[in-house]
């Protein structure tokens, strides 16, 4: 007689676990896959023909047909996209984007666009050896290091939001301001960690009067804002210059006469980046120093918690996610740094805001998934 092995049956705690981990790999790939879709315009050409063999879409994107055969599995299997008869061989099966992805998946100007979480995923990962030994010996991993798949996915998932939210309804739902923003004589609106711009150029076009400022300390950001802000028709009242917005002598770059003069805009905002700057304290000073009297700052951060709990929401899990790769990381590139982290709760916040002078911090009642905004005044 053999030996016989016995092995011993999982709690089922374990094998659900083990099934949970499994399930998130399994969507981590799925994620990876439309990164691929994204970048070689698969899903924008499926769209356009309808449906594909995968010859017909490879000859239409200019890209290998192995590869993209293998892609178009993947991605049926992982329901992305549909196939008409899956009993056909491999090479004559046809493929589409089933009607309600293709909004999801190529409306650039959908508020359900998130295609560019593939980009947003890749570039958080890009750098993740440093990240490994960042994480040894304390030291941060410059925002550059990430690459452009991370401020390019970035910019694609806001851009809608700041397109048509941001002049059309948040600003509109705070009545002074959104006055102020329609008065003359016209406002001005300095916007810092602007990224690829799309915040600035949003304001700019709900408010035909108003001109922009962005500021970004990241260079390929700065000039692909200034790229959209000519595509958009809107360069002559909005500028964009490399500059770190915790820097003391940051000054605003217009005035009635065309000189640089401090105090001089009647709206500060930062969307999306107090939590990633080494030196949020200072950031929200220089946003302090740049206001007119009676002007006023608007903050857009990540509506976190107001506590750390076990079982967090689901923007939380994401957002710590986030975090871990990216934005703890980058927060600590420079010295001295607050390493603040995505997690950036509303305490956390507003000890920030008060530590740089800010007399008011009051959260507005907009409703968002994602964000929570904060108008600070002197
Ligand atoms: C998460 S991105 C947000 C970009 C943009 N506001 C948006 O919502 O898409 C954070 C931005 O903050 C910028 N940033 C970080 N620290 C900065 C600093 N000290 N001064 C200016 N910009 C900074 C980064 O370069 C990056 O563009």
């Amino acid at each position: 007689m053999g030996e016989t092995t016995t092995i011993d049956e999982p709690a089922p705690e374990t094998e659900a676990f083990a099934g949970r981990l499994l399930d998130a790999a399994t969507d981590t790939v799925t994620v990876f896959g439309v990164y691929l879709g994204e970048r070689l315009g698969l899903y924008d050409a499926l769209v356009e023909a309808g449906r594909c063999t995968s010859a017909e879409l490879a000859a239409r994107t200019g890209t290998d047909e192995r590869y993209v055969r293998e892609w178009l599995e993947a991605q049926t299997v992982s329901g992305v996209l549909g196939v008409d008869d899956e009993a056909a061989a491999a090479t004559e099966r046809r493929y589409s984007v089933p009607e309600a992805h293709v909004e999801v998946l190529t409306d650039r100007d959908s508020l359900y666009y998130l295609a560019p979480l593939g980009r947003l995923l890749a570039g958080a990962v890009a750098p993740l050896p440093d990240v490994v030994e960042a994480y040894r010996t304390g030291a941060g991993v410059p925002y550059a290091a990430y690459g452009s798949d991370l401020h390019e996915g970035q910019a694609a998932m806001n851009r809608p939001s700041f397109l048509r939210l941001l002049g059309e309804e948040w600003l509109p739902s705070i009545p002074d301001i959104d006055a102020r923003l329609r008065a003359d004589p016209p406002a001005r609106i300095a916007d810092v960690g602007c990224g690829h711009g799309w915040s600035s150029i949003g304001i700019a076009r709900s408010y035909p009067n108003v001109r922009v400022d962005g500021y970004d300390l990241d260079e390929a950001s700065v000039e692909a804002a200034r790229r959209n802000a000519e595509a958009y028709g809107v360069a002559d009242r909005v500028g964009f210059e490399v500059r770190d917005a915790s820097d003391p002598t940051l000054e605003g770059t217009y005035d009635s006469r065309g000189d640089a003069a401090a105090r001089s805009y009647n709206l500060v905002t930062a969307f999306e980046c107090i939590h990633d700057m080494a030196d949020p304290v200072g950031a929200l000073r220089t946003m302090r120093r740049l206001l007119t009297d009676g002007g006023a700052a608007l903050v857009m951060d990540e509506r976190v918690g107001d506590a750390f709990t076990a079982e967090g929401s689901d923007v939380e899990r994401f957002l710590y996610g986030a975090s871990i790769l990216h934005c703890l990381p980058v927060g600590r590139a420079d010295e001295p740094s607050a390493e603040t982290g995505t997690i950036m709760r509303t305490d956390t916040f507003r000890s920030y805001a008060e530590e740089a002078g800010f007399g008011s911090v009051e959260v507005l009642p907009i409703e968002n998934y994602f964000w929570r905004f904060y108008r600070l005044e002197p």
